[in-house]
């Protein structure tokens, strides 16, 4: 869930006193990634555990088609111990040493048959050999970012259209209620000149300045 800090050690410690795991794997954040064939990629992990560990064993496993692959395997004695690590595949090299509970591997020159899930194994026998584990998953692609490219431009002009939209469909909305209020305002003005002109010629405003010049033209 979160990283090997101290803060989070605190906090996953409180948790693993109210549950029973007490050892945690964790690969990350975001535990997928997308890389182009050829390139060379690291499949992160780190464990956790607030007994403590002694001789935890872990490894990191490779779902082949519904078959687990073994990737490497070790036994870490002791916390910040550089564990002796056996590797099955000859691309891959351990590389976390276990500092800070690290252990990573890079996997270079990735083939398309590399994609795929993989599983970061531990076991602590602290815990009575519970299993823990966690799944990264590398999707090797032929080239990085196009598919994404257009769909964050598909995205960004689809959202940007629609903002386009909305504004314009705004502005209408406001060019038409300006027009509106324009003609109601036209419209009182109307009614009001038309009133008062009645009333003038009913005679009940009387005093005004517009009536008495009439009268002396005539
Ligand atoms: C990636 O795969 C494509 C298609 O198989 C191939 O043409 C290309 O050379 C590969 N790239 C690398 C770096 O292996
Ligand atoms: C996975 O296994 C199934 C059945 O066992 C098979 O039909 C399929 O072709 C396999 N896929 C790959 C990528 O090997
Ligand atoms: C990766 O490929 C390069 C070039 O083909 C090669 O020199 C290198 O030894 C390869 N690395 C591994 C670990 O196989
Ligand atoms: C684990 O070790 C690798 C190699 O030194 C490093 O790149 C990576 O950032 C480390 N991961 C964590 C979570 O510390
Ligand atoms: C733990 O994993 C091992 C394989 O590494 C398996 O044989 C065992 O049955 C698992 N134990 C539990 C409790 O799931």
């Amino acid at each position: 869930m979160c990283r090997a800090s101290i803060r989070c050690a605190f906090v996953s410690c409180i948790l693993c006193r109210l549950e029973t795991g007490a050892l945690e794997m964790n690969v990350g954040k975001i535990p997928s990634l997308e890389a182009v064939n050829g390139s060379t990629v690291m499949l992160p992990c780190t464990y956790l555990s607030c007994i403590g560990i002694k001789n935890l064993y872990f490894n990191w496993q490779f779902n082949d088609n519904g078959t687990m692959r073994k990737v490497c395997e070790s036994v870490i004695p002791s916390e910040g111990v550089v564990p002796h690590v056996t590797v099955f595949w000859d691309r891959v090299e351990f590389v976390g040493k276990n500092y800070e509970n690290n252990i990573s591997i890079l996997l270079s020159n990735i083939t398309f048959e590399d994609g795929g899930q993989y599983t970061c194994f531990g076991r602590n026998p602290k815990e009575k050999g519970k299993n823990h584990s966690a799944i990264f998953t590398l999707i090797v692609v032929y080239k990085l970012r196009v598919v994404d490219n257009t769909l964050t431009t598909m995205i960004a002009s689809a959202v940007g259209g629609a903002i386009a939209l909305i504004m314009g469909f705004m502005l209408l909305k406001n060019f038409t209620l300006f027009v509106l209020s324009k003609l109601e305002e036209k419209n009182k003005e109307c009614l009001v000149t038309s009133s008062g002109i009645d009333n003038t010629e009913n005679g009940l405003t009387g005093s005004k300045a517009a009536p008495k010049p009439t009268p002396k033209k005539k």
